[in-house]
């Protein structure tokens, strides 16, 4: 490991289970030496097992609904008290959309779904680094990061909602990263991952088809969370000062493609 987090504090969102990306992030983000807090919904406290990573990781867990910025104030509030000042890092690792888990099609939404789906994946992003920014809870040159997909770009049909919702998630990180830049020396960025087979991952209809054409399309395969978690510590370390309002591609290669050898084995015609 290369202490590239040594003496840095963050807020890591969205370890569910130990195929979570931030679980992994959490798992990096520790051996890389930073102190940090977990956070997550009650509802996925009760759930999952966040409270081994915690252990492991010399964490306290601060449960908050993303989408409340009463919650959000009491974590952000509590993890400077917990941590002893101000967060170098905050990890934002949050999606849903109740349209995909109720079987709704994109083209028949129920528009509350839509509205719950958006302000859980997207909207939450805003709220999250509103706290941050009205309490002056970031320090210098620290870094924020939230997790999406290329479906913000081009066409997944599965992908349902989700798509319009890390389009909207994306654009958050350019506008308040522009603000979060100029008055805080705050980075803000995106990275656009892979499909990975995590529980959020595998709610997409046609999940596994899907990472298996990823695979065979982009040159080096795709990312494992693992990886991603590698990526994300290097957005939080001090060698990336200078980049932000970035939309980050960690896929492989996948976002350059248009067809690859194996790929084009399945069209071509004996
Ligand atoms: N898995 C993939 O294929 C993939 C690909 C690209 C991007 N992403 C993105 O990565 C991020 C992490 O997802 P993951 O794949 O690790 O799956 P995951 O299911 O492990 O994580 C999603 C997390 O969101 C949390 N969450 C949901 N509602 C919340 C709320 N109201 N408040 C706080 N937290 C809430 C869940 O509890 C869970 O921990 C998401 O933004 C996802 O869209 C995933």
């Amino acid at each position: 490991m290369y202490n590239l987090l040594k003496g840095k504090k963050g807020i890591i969102f969205g370890a569910l289970d130990e195929k979570s990306i931030a679980w992994k992030v959490a798992e990096r983000a520790h051996e890389e030496g930073a102190e940090f807090v977990l956070t997550n919904a009650p509802i996925a406290l009760r759930m999952g097992q966040l409270s081994e990573l915690a252990e492991k990781t010399g964490a306290q867990i601060i449960p908050a609904d993303a989408t409340s910025v009463e919650d959000l104030t009491n974590l952000v509030e509590k993890a400077m008290e917990i941590l002893g000042g101000k967060l170098d890092f905050v990890l934002h690792s949050i999606g849903m959309s109740v349209n995909v888990r109720k079987g709704k099609a994109y083209t028949d939404p129920k528009y509350d779904f839509t509205t719950k789906g958006w302000d859980v994946s997207a909207v939450s992003f805003h709220k999250t680094m509103n706290v941050l920014y009205n309490k002056n809870a970031m320090n210098e040159w620290g870094s924020i990061v939230a997790l999406t997909y290329m479906a913000a770009q081009r066409v997944f049909p599965d992908y349902n909602d989700m798509a319009d919702n890390k389009a909207y998630l994306e654009s958050i990180a350019r506008s308040f990263g522009y603000f979060f830049g100029r008055d805080h020396k705050v980075r803000v960025n995106t990275i656009s991952q892979s499909p990975t087979p995590t529980t959020a991952g595998q709610g997409v209809k046609g999940f596994d088809g899907f990472i298996s054409y990823a695979e065979k399309m982009s040159p080096l395969g795709n990312a494992t969370a693992l990886e991603c978690a590698d990526y994300t510590i290097t957005l939080f370390s001090d060698l990336t000062k200078k980049v932000t309002l970035q939309n980050l591609f960690h896929d492989g290669g996948f976002s350059n493609m248009g067809v690859s050898d194996k790929v084009m084995e399945h069209f071509i015609e004996e």
